[in-house]
């Protein structure tokens, strides 16, 4: 493997670049999938791409690839990850993938080198599905595995159409998803979590991603007066949707791995003084084992139905999103490990239990991730934060592999 080296400055100055568009007083960064601090960014990051000399294309999705041509024709050596965030999002989830590989085509320009294969970086839409599910959707829809048309149906919380966004910001390409074949990809993300700073800092070698399952549950009551209707006549869709919260926490102690998130919930009319009549909750359900994942939720499903039943509601489902846990290839692993060994630092297999566009692209070619620690392992949140030494070093990893794949 070489023994070049990213420029950390640069790497570093760009990812404050991008940090600065829809920066929040938190500190962290708001940029939801095709907002107007969403097209802020593809801009920028479309003008860094151009400057780069790429040829940049666009997707009937939205997904953002530059290409640096090699010297022959055939597969690309795709890096990638999302430049959008969730609503409360820091400064590095998605970024430090998409400006890391960035990065690593500015160093072979540098360096006059012009690797055998195409080099390629791409920002894939809507990888949060903070907005529109589901999440990984742009490179869902590259993958093959959801079409353009039903991509662009998706509509968010508030009846958003993803393609009317998409044309509304101006990124709605003229390329077919999928247009640039994948030879290998390789995504540099933060860990998210806190195993490699507990464990004293290196390399995550990602060995694969966990299974997700994200379901919409509204339950449907009588909205009624919350001062006057004795207990025993309500029908409470929000005392349904509190006992399925509780419910699916204890499913989680009872099923080996199983980890379940009630991160949404609405409540309608939402007076203080009305019984809730309509109550939309979300629940995102992971397991590395699929077989878990299932039971988990075939529990959690039953248990919905039950008290629904129990109290007179009704009760919906609808599935937002649903991901077999993906193992990456072991040769492409193994490259991440030996380029973390060759530049000194400490570097152990782990499994994400973040989704990543990495999950929908090793469906389609050999594919690798490469972690950097989380400090005090927070994301998805402000405070987020990897110290830069960190990230340059996972760049310039994500150098060394990129280099030797797209020679070979
Ligand atoms: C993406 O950030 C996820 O929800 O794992
Ligand atoms: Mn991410
Ligand atoms: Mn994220």
């Amino acid at each position: 493997m070489s023994n070049h080296r990213i420029n950390g400055d640069r790497l570093i100055t760009r990812l404050d670049a991008l940090a600065a568009i829809g920066a929040t007083p938190e500190g962290g960064c708001r940029r939801l999938a095709l907002s107007d601090e969403d097209k802020a960014g593809r801009d920028w990051l479309c003008a860094e791409m151009t400057a780069l000399g790429l040829d940049v294309k666009v997707d009937a999705i939205g997904n953002i690839v530059g290409i640096l041509r090699g010297q022959e024709p055939g597969p690309a050596v795709i890096m990638g990850s999302h430049i959008d965030t969730v609503a409360t999002g820091g400064r590095f989830d998605g970024a430090l993938g998409v400006i890391g590989g960035l990065e690593v085509i500015a160093t072979l320009r540098d360096l006059g080198l012009q690797p055998k294969r195409d080099v390629a970086v791409i920002a894939f839409t809507n990888e949060e599905g903070a907005r529109f599910q589901p999440d990984m959707l742009g490179s869902y829809v590259w993958l093959g595995g959801m079409s353009v048309a039903e991509g662009q149906a998706q509509q968010d919380a508030d009846g958003f159409v993803l393609g009317t966004e998409l044309r509304r910001i101006g990124y709605e390409g003229a390329e077919k998803p999928g247009f640039l074949k994948a030879h290998a990809y390789f995504e540099l993300h933060i860990e998210q979590g806190p195993v490699l700073e507990h464990e004293g800092g290196g390399i995550g070698a990602v060995t694969g991603i966990q299974g997700i399952t994200w379901l919409e549950m509204t339950f449907g009551g009588q909205p009624n007066h919350g001062g006057t209707t004795p207990m025993k006549y309500r029908k409470d869709a929000g005392l349904a949707a509190a006992r399925l919260n509780v419910f699916a926490h204890g499913v989680t102690t009872r099923i080996p791995g199983q980890l379940a998130n009630m991160g949404f919930i609405r409540v309608e009319p939402g007076n203080v003084n009305v019984v809730p009549e309509t109550v939309t909750v979300t629940l995102d359900l992971r397991n590395p084992d699929q077989a878990r994942l299932d039971a988990a939720e075939a529990e959690i499903r039953a248990y919905a139905e039950a008290i629904a039943a129990e109290a007179g509601l009704t009760v919906s489902m609808r599935d937002l999103a649903r991901f077999p846990p993906t193992p990456f290839d072991e040769a492409m692993i193994g490259k991440v490990e030996g380029a973390a060994k060759a530049l000194g630092l400490p570097v152990r297999r782990m499994i994400s239990g973040a989704g990543h566009d990495a999950q929908m692209m090793a469906q389609l070619c050999p594919t690798a991730m490469i972690f950097v620690p989380s400090i005090g392992g927070l994301s998805h949140n402000p405070k987020e934060f990897s110290e830069a030494a960190d990230m340059v070093a996972g760049a310039n990893i994500l150098l060394a592999v990129v280099l030797d794949v797209a020679n070979a």
